[in-house]
C-alpha cells in the first residue's frame, strides 16, 4: 500500500494540498493528515471522506513514500530529516531547505528533472512569488539570454497563511463603515492593529513582506534574488526586487522588468509564452484583458499579460504575471513534484 503524509494538513496550503491531491488523483492508497496538537482528533475532508488528524510523531512517516510539509520553517527544519530517515521523500514548502546545496529547488514546469536527484531525500518547493515568474524567466533565458530582473511583487494576505487572511478580513470589517477615517487616513494607533502584518493591511499597501535582513532588503526580497538563480542555473542573474503586501486574499502579482543579452521580440515572446506549459497568456490591453489576482485565485498555473517593449532598452521587456499563491505558488507545485517523484 502506497502512503503519503501531509504535515500541516489543517493550514491554508494544507487545505489546497488535500483538494488538489484529490483533483489530480495523486497515486497513493492512503494519505495521513498531521498537524499541531490543537488539531489532533479533528476530522477533515479528503476524497469524499473524513480523515482524522494525527500528531506529528516519527512513526507517522513509517511506510510513507512521500511527505508534503507545509507547517512552517521550524517544523520543516526539525522534522524533514526525520521523515527522510524513515524512507519518505520530503517535498518541503517552507524556506528551510531551499538553498541547501544538496536539496533540489524545483518548479515542476521549469526544472522537473532536478526532483529526481535528492541526495538527502528532500526536495524544496520554491517561494510563491518566485513561482509566479520562473516559467517566464526560463523562456527569456532560452530565447534571449537573461541577465537581470527587476521584480516588484504585490502579494496577497494568504501568503501568510490562514492567519493572514483572517487578519485582513477582520481589519476590513472594522474599517469598512468608517468612510471618514478611510478618506482622511489615520495615525497608526487609530487603525486596527494586527499580529501578522507590520501595519494595517486593509485599505492599505505595505512595502514589507517578512522581516528585514539588515541590508535594507526583506528576506522575501532576497528569496527573489536567490531562488530564480538556483532554479534556472543562472548564478550571476542580477535581481533588483521589491516585495509589497496588498489587501488581496489570494493571488500574488509581479510587475517584472527583465534585461537580456539580445534584443527582445515582444510578439515572439508572447507566442513562446503561450506555448509554455503552466503559462496562460491573457494579453489584450485594448480589450481590457490582463490577469488580476481576484480572477486568477482558485486556478492553476501562471497568467501573464501587459507584455510590452521597454521604453529605453531594446534588450529589455516589461510584463505582469499573476498566480494563485496557494496553488501554483505552493500546493499545486508541491503535488506536481510529488508526481515526478512517485513516477520514478
Ligand atoms: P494547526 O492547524 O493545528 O495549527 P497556516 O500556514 O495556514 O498557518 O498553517 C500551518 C499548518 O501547520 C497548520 O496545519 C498547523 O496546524 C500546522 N502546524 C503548525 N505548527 C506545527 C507543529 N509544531 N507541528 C505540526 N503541525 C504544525
Amino acid at each position: 500500500m502506497r502512503q503519503a503524509v501531509i504535515v500541516g494538513a489543517t493550514g491554508a496550503v494544507g487545505e489546497d494540498l488535500r483538494r488538489i491531491a484529490a483533483e489530480r488523483e495523486l497515486p497513493v492508497d492512503r494519505v495521513r493528515m498531521l498537524a499541531s496538537a490543537r488539531s489532533v482528533g479533528r476530522r477533515i475532508p479528503f476524497r469524499g471522506e473524513k480523515v482524522e488528524v494525527e500528531p506529528l510523531v516519527p512513526e507517522a512517516f513509517d511506510g510513507a513514500a512521500i511527505a508534503f510539509f507545509s507547517a512552517g520553517g521550524a517544523t520543516s527544519r526539525e522534522w524533514a530529516p526525520v521523515a527522510a530517515a524513515r524512507g519518505a521523500v520530503v517535498v518541503d514548502n517552507s524556506s528551510a531547505w531551499r538553498m541547501h546545496p544538496q536539496v533540489p529547488l524545483v518548479d515542476a514546469d521549469v526544472n522537473p528533472e532536478a526532483a529526481r536527484d535528492r541526495p538527502i531525500g528532500i526536495v524544496a518547493n520554491p517561494n510563491c512569488t518566485t513561482l509566479t515568474i520562473t516559467p517566464v524567466l526560463r523562456v527569456l533565458r532560452d530565447l534571449y539570454g537573461l541577465l537581470a530582473i527587476t521584480p516588484t511583487s504585490f502579494q496577497a494576505a494568504g501568503g501568510s497563511g490562514q492567519r493572514g487572511m483572517d487578519e485582513l478580513v477582520d481589519q476590513t470589517a472594522k474599517l469598512v463603515g468608517d468612510r471618514e477615517l478611510l478618506r482622511r487616513g489615520g495615525r497608526r494607533e487609530a487603525l486596527p492593529a494586527g499580529e501578522v502584518f507590520p501595519h494595517t493591511l486593509a485599505f492599505n499597501v505595505v512595502p514589507q513582506c517578512m522581516g528585514f535582513d539588515g541590508s535594507g532588503y526583506t528576506l522575501e526580497e532576497l528569496k527573489l534574488q536567490n531562488e530564480p538563480r538556483k532554479i534556472l542555473s543562472l548564478p550571476d542573474l542580477q535581481s533588483h526586487p521589491t516585495c509589497v503586501r496588498v489587501p488581496v486574499m489570494v493571488g500574488h502579482s509581479v510587475s517584472l522588468r527583465a534585461v537580456c543579452a539580445r534584443p527582445v521580440d515582444v510578439d515572439a515572446l508572447r507566442s513562446a509564452l503561450s506555448a509554455t506549459p503552466g503559462v496562460t497568456v491573457v494579453d489584450d490591453p485594448a480589450g481590457g484583458a490582463y490577469p488580476t489576482p481576484l480572477e486568477c485565485a482558485g486556478t492553476n498555473g501562471v497568467f501573464v499579460g501587459r507584455i510590452r517593449a521597454d521604453l529605453a532598452d531594446e534588450n529589455a521587456v516589461m510584463l505582469w504575471s499573476v498566480a494563485d499563491n496557494l496553488r501554483k505558488g505552493a500546493a499545486l507545485n508541491a503535488l506536481q513534484i510529488g508526481e515526478v517523484v512517485l513516477a520514478q
